[in-house]
Formats: structure tokens, sequence, C-alpha cells
């Protein structure tokens, strides 16, 4: 295994992303999510970062800062990771995640949150194992919005 290199991600690495989704999730990421991904880049290019390994990117995670959300003066969320399949489970995701809460730790989190679906077992296990449990807090749903 060569050495996997976590850096910011780029404009220019939205397609890599994009690439890594539909590897997962066999559907090409809509124009939509794209769009998504190029906000929360220019909104915080800090808390967005991938994995490179040998030049390719294996994988991503993306994540903004907060204020005052969830009763916490400024929280980390955590929005969407992936890693390619070819390279699951040999620890790219456990050090963007890694990465990425020592970025929300320095610039003052005192919270970092994120959503799950409760039939997500890989992404359950995978936050469990970088420290998460579940929240005290909720998600409610509006289903005719
Ligand atoms: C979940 C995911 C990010 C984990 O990344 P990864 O690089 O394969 O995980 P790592 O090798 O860093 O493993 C980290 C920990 O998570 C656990 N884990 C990872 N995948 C797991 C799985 N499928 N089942 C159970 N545990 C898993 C590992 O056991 C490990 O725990 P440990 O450190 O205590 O041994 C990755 O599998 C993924 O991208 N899954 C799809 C995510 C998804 O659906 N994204 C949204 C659409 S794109």
């Amino acid at each position: 295994m060569g050495e996997i290199r976590v850096r910011r991600m780029r404009p220019g690495d939205v397609a890599a992303a994009a690439g890594i989704n539909r590897a997962i999730t066999r559907r090409r990421a809509s124009a939509r999510w794209t769009a998504m991904v190029r906000m929360l880049i220019q909104h915080g290019p800090g808390e967005c970062l991938v994995a490179e390994e040998g030049g390719r990117v294996v994988g991503y995670i993306l994540g903004e800062m907060k204020e005052f959300a969830f009763g916490a003066e400024r929280s980390g969320w955590i929005e969407v990771l992936g890693v390619h399949p070819r390279h699951m489970g040999r620890g790219v995701g456990k050090l963007l995640g890694q990465r990425l809460l020592s970025t929300f730790r320095r610039k003052g989190a005192t919270r970092v949150f994120t959503a799950v679906g409760w039939d997500s077992g890989d992404l359950l296990a995978f936050f469990r194992s970088v420290g998460f449990d579940r929240s005290a807090f909720i998600i409610l749903e509006n289903g005719s919005a």
C-alpha cells in the first residue's frame, strides 16, 4: 500500500469525488450534488478534505462549521464522506475523519455532529470507530415538504 496523503479539497477534485460516489451508489452524482460540494468547498475550504494515494483521489470528506446550532456556540458538521470501494477497509476513512475532527477542534468546535441512516451499518461502525455515539438530539422530518 502506498502512502496516503490528506489535503484540502479543491474545485478540481469534485469530479473525482463524484466518481467515488458513483462507484459506491452505482448512480451518477446529480448536478445539484456537484453544486453542493462546490458550495461547501467555498464556504469552508479547510473542512473539505480528500485522501490521495499515488496522486489519485481515493476518498473524500465534506464538513462545515456552524454557529449556534444545537445549543453549541461553534459546532462541526460532517455532511458526507466516501471511500472508493477498491480502497475501503485500509484506514482511508479513519484518516479523513480524524483529520477533520482535529480541524474542527482547532477552529473551536465544542461538539461535532453527523446524521446516519439507521440501516447504514458501515457508516455507524465507522463513526463509532472515530469516537461518535448516539446524540441526545433527534432528527425530525416533515414528510410533506
Ligand atoms: C464507511 C466508510 C467511509 C469507511 O471508510 P474506510 O476507509 O473503508 O474505513 P477504515 O478502513 O478507515 O475503517 C475505520 C473503521 O470503520 C470500521 N468500518 C469501516 N467499514 C466498515 C464496514 N463496512 N462494516 C463494519 N465496520 C466498518 C472499521 O472496522 C474500522 O474500525 P477500527 O478502526 O475500529 O478497526 C467507507 O466504507 C464508505 O465510503 N462507505 C460508503 C459510505 C456512503 O454510503 N457514503 C454516502 C454515499 S457516497
